[in-house]
């Protein structure tokens, strides 16, 4: 038999189900490969079963708060456990959406013009009396009002009219300390993953989105049928060259690892924008890692593999 993995799936984040059906598939796909599988839900008795099963490995298979915060990966850098996925300070970096945006910024990696405005601001700065100049800064309407740190479009409204403004920022606000008001950029939606290999990291064929509601929401991404995905993207050879460049330069900026999944989309004029980068991307039925793998000809076992071997390879090392 070949190394015992935990797969760490569930959890108390609001991507709980979504969680448990990529960590069900992961499990499969481990076994399938002669691992030795220990499937664990997240909750209080986490450590000491990691303590008395002392795995190889944990495979995140969480999303959202505690998985993709960087709070799980603190906890196994504690115990000594190798893990799949980036290490404490990519994640925090990724799953903060404000804090991710400036760096692209910084690295001249285009981002949609935005603001982000903290729920203690308006508690105690009086910032509700400045939101007449939110789409002067932020681009204009429509606008995308979303929390700083989710996932799934939870909290996520897009704005066509400024009085609609408020309630938007509040609901976001109901999912994170802060929020950030976006341009909406009309355009393709594109999924990029990039897997880190033998030769560094391969960017995988991007995924075109189209919701045919109009919106890639909660609804759209998980109900089968809902949105038509489009491997590979009908793109001009030049911006998919772009797109692949981008999600390159964005795995590294971020200091990702193992894998991870920018979303960007292309805008009638063919400029790319990168809208965040997702450090455990979803593995579910209806997921884009896994289909832009397929186009690639690699099996969802063969990413499984890929990822945990990452892992592994950190084995007796100070991971981090
Ligand atoms: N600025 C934007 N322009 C166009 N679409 C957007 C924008 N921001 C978000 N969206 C849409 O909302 C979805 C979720 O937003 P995203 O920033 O990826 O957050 P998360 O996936 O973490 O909830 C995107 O996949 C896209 O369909
Ligand atoms: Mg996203």
């Amino acid at each position: 038999m070949r190394e015992k993995i935990a797969v760490l799936m569930g959890g108390r984040s609001l991507e709980r189900e979504v969680s448990l059906a990529s960590g069900k598939r992961v499990t499969e796909a481990l076994t399938a490969r002669g691992y030795r599988v220990l499937p664990l839900d997240v909750t209080a008795e986490l450590v000491p079963t990691l303590r008395a099963e002392r795995p190889d490995a944990c495979y995140i298979a969480l999303h959202g708060k505690y998985g993709e915060d960087g709070t799980i990966q603190e906890l196994l850098e504690f115990l000594g456990i190798p893990y799949t996925g980036p290490g404490v300070t990519a994640s925090a970096l990724a799953w903060d959406k404000s804090v991710a945006k400036r760096l692209f910024v910084d690295a001249g990696i285009p981002t949609p013009p935005w603001i982000t405005l903290t729920a203690d601001a308006f508690k105690e700065m009086g910032a509700a009396t400045a939101l007449d100049l939110v789409p002067g800064v932020a681009g204009g309407f429509p606008l995308v009002v979303k929390p700083s740190k989710q996932g799934s479009a939870l909290g996520l409204t897009r704005v066509e009219f400024p009085e609609d403004l408020a309630e938007a920022l509040l609901s976001a606000l109901s999912y994170a300390d802060a929020a950030l008001v976006e341009k909406w950029i009309v355009g393709a939606e594109l999924a990029v993953s990039v897997l880190d290999g033998p030769d560094g990291p391969e960017v995988l064929p991007p995924v075109e989105i189209e919701a045919k509601s109009g919106l890639f929401d909660f609804n759209a991404m998980y109900t089968p049928g809902e949105t038509d995905y489009y491997v590979p993207a009908r793109l001009e050879p030049e911006t998919t060259a772009t797109i692949e460049r981008l999600a390159r330069e964005v795995h590294e900026l971020l200091g990702c690892r193992d894998v991870s999944r920018a979303d960007m989309v292309v805008d009638a004029d063919g400029d790319v924008w990168v809208l965040e980068c997702n450090t455990s991307p979803g593995m579910t039925e209806t997921s884009l890692l896994p289909m832009a793998a397929e186009a690639r000809d690699m099996s969802f076992q063969d990413v499984v593999e890929r990822v945990v071997s990452g892992a592994l390879s950190r084995r007796g090392t100070t991971a981090g």
